[in-house]
């Protein structure tokens, strides 16, 4: 579940799509329901936690890694410099869904960020063709 606190609380859950509903180009255990829109060339900054058990928040490719934990609030940031897709999944064995719980963060310019936000909607690279 992702919350966007700076924005009017923009909040959403992001489930992975089961391997029955995937599309024939999807990413099997890796493409999610509502993707977390982040704008690029910006400094982001996340807190992370937990409500049931450890999890680990992960993104390889953005070189983040941290740990969701309940009782606790981490945080860190990175910085996207370019748009594009970032995949990543639970990095700490949580349980029996641990391999169903992946990340993916669509990077975008700016103003289409504002724009997204502004709709208070989900959406894809898709909708901004
Ligand atoms: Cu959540 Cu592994």
């Amino acid at each position: 579940s992702y919350e966007y606190s700076d924005f009017n609380n923009v909040e959403f859950d992001s489930y992975m799509i089961p391997t029955n509903e995937i599309s024939t180009d999807g990413f099997r255990l890796l493409d999610v329901d509502n993707r977390i829109v982040l704008p690029m060339n910006s400094q982001i900054r996340i807190l992370v936690t937990a409500a049931d058990v450890i999890h680990s928040w992960t993104i390889p490719a953005l070189g983040v890694k941290v740990d969701g934990t309940p009782g606790r609030l981490n945080q860190t940031n990175f910085f996207i410099n370019r748009p594009g897709l970032f995949y990543g999944q639970c990095s700490e064995i949580c349980g029996a869904n641990h391999s169903f719980m992946p990340i993916v963060i669509e990077s975008v310019p700016v103003n289409y960020f504002i724009k997204w936000i502004s709709n208070n909607v989900n959406s894809s690279l898709d909708d901004w063709k």
